[in-house]
């Protein structure tokens, strides 16, 4: 068959009052990524030869998280008829199917639009299918009314439904898929004269049908259409993408011992036989490989884990925290842009920053690398086998050699040769009897006061 071709145009140009935010709405975030790059995501699965996102004026932030896609500009928001008019100008002449979405309906899926496109290319040649959805509470959006034969023949926008439309199940989810030839004019004709006095998208059903066109339904899940206008909105798409890929992770084979608590990012990775303690933060940039144990109360960002290892609980692992295979992280350490190769350990109460700790070195508790002058940060770089001994304050840029030994409380200031004992701080004094005799005189002088 001939390559259709496809073009998607996605609807951004909302200021989204109700967040009362100064970002723009399509960019707050859900799962770490923002939600016009959701839909941008979903989009890209049905290969498409065109993307559009249309933006409201001065919304260069958006344009800019979108690139390379192209954006045109809605500069009155007038509905969603005339946004897509928008779109036109970088359109013209196209005659395949265009889909057109919501950049604030984060969780359509590839395969309802995989569906909506099929359905739009099926036997019956509908000008326009519509996305429809049955949710609990079908509140103010908009309703489709079937024909008798199950067509589609017109939608209502809420605001302008009678009792008997309003009290219609099926919903308007909003994205739509067009035959290119006929959108132009469709949309074109689209006119204002409603409650609202925008021009409707919605409207299009309608037209279409006066034209003896067949318009069609795709259904969708309530949850996979909800649309984001205000905070609590946005807690909820969070919430129900977080369920999608906490069942994700435990399908590919990871246990997660307390999922409610397990906070994915969309780009999280994780091997088999991955365990994950409760109250786990997988912030951007996560590859965790298998057998690695992640126990409790973690945070981790733009960290690689490699197979075996172990973190936490109470791990913090920063960007370019690299953990080599079978490394120990224990509690409260905190590594950051440091590469800790196999076997090595640091268990507890340790900052790791711009360093490298060799294959099996082991560094005590409450180590710290002082990587930051006030100015500049310098590397420490542990060699293989070193031990650092607990309570060591490693001033950078500084070395240890491999297999070297430093001793308790140590502060280092230069290289430490392999092999090599170094202890640097104060040497022990003790004085014979001198604490019992100190108390006997103060006992004393307290004596003669009384
Ligand atoms: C729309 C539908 C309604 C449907 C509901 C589903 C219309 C007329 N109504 O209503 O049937 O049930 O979505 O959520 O389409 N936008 C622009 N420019 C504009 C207006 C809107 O870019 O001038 C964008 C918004 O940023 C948003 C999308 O279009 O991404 C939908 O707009 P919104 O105002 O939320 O439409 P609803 O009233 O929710
Ligand atoms: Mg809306």
């Amino acid at each position: 068959m001939a390559h259709r071709p496809l073009a998607c145009v996605i609807l951004a140009a909302g200021k989204g009052t109700r967040m009362k935010s100064d970002l723009p709405k399509v960019l707050h975030r859900v799962a770490g990524r923002p939600m016009v790059g959701h839909v941008l995501a979903a989009v890209k699965t049905l290969d498409p030869d065109h993307v559009v996102v249309v933006v409201g004026p001065g919304m260069e932030s958006v344009a800019a998280a979108v690139a390379p896609y192209p954006t045109a500009i809605q500069h009155e928001q007038r509905g969603t008829a005339d946004a897509v008019r928008a779109a036109f100008g970088l359109l013209e002449g196209f005659t395949g199917d265009v889909v057109v979405l919501y950049g604030d309906t984060p969780l359509v899926t590839p395969d309802t639009l995989h569906a909506m496109v099929a359905a739009r290319r099926r036997s019956d040649d509908p000008a326009v299918v519509v996305l429809g959805m049955r949710p609990d509470d079908p509140g103010a959006y908009g309703r489709l009314i079937l024909n008798a034969d199950g067509g589609l023949e017109k939608i209502v926008e809420y605001l302008d439904a009678s009792g008997e439309e309003r009290a219609v199940g099926l919903c308007n989810a909003g994205l739509m898929a067009f035959d290119g030839a006929r959108m132009f004019d469709l949309i074109g004709s689209v006119g204002n004269d409603n409650a609202k006095s925008e021009f409707y998208l919605t409207d299009v059903v309608q037209i279409a049908r006066r034209g003896g066109m067949a318009c069609a339904v795709v259904e969708a899940a309530p949850a996979e259409v909800v649309g984001v206008n205000s905070r609590a909105e946005l807690s909820e798409v969070e919430r129900l993408i977080q369920r999608r890929l906490r069942k994700a992770a435990m399908d590919n084979g990871a246990t997660l011992t307390d999922p409610d608590s397990t906070i994915f990012s969309v780009d999280t990775k994780l091997g088999r036989d991955v365990i994950v303690g409760a109250h786990v933060v997988f912030a951007g940039g996560v590859t965790v490989g298998d057998n690695v144990e992640i126990k409790s109360f973690c945070h981790l960002e733009q960290t690689r884990i490699e197979t075996g290892a172990t973190v936490g609980p109470y791990a913090r692992l920063r960007p370019g925290a690299e953990i080599g295979p079978d490394a120990h992280i224990g509690n409260f350490v905190e590594i950051k842009n440091a590469v800790i190769e196999a076997g090595a350990k640091v268990n507890h109460l340790t900052y790791i920053g711009d360093a490298r700790v060799g294959a099996k070195a082991n560094i005590g508790a409450g180590t710290i690398t002082c990587n930051y002058d006030g100015f500049g940060k310098h590397r420490t770089d542990i060699g293989a086998g070193a031990f650092i001994g607990s309570n060591s304050s490693l001033v950078a840029p500084v070395t240890i050699g491999d297999g070297a030994i430093v001793g308790a409380g140590s502060v280092i200031t230069t290289a430490v040769e392999a092999d090599a004992l170094v202890v640097a701080r104060g040497a022990q004094k003790a004085y014979a009897g001198w604490a019992k005799r100190f108390r006997e005189r103060k006992q004393s002088e307290k004596a003669k006061k009384a």
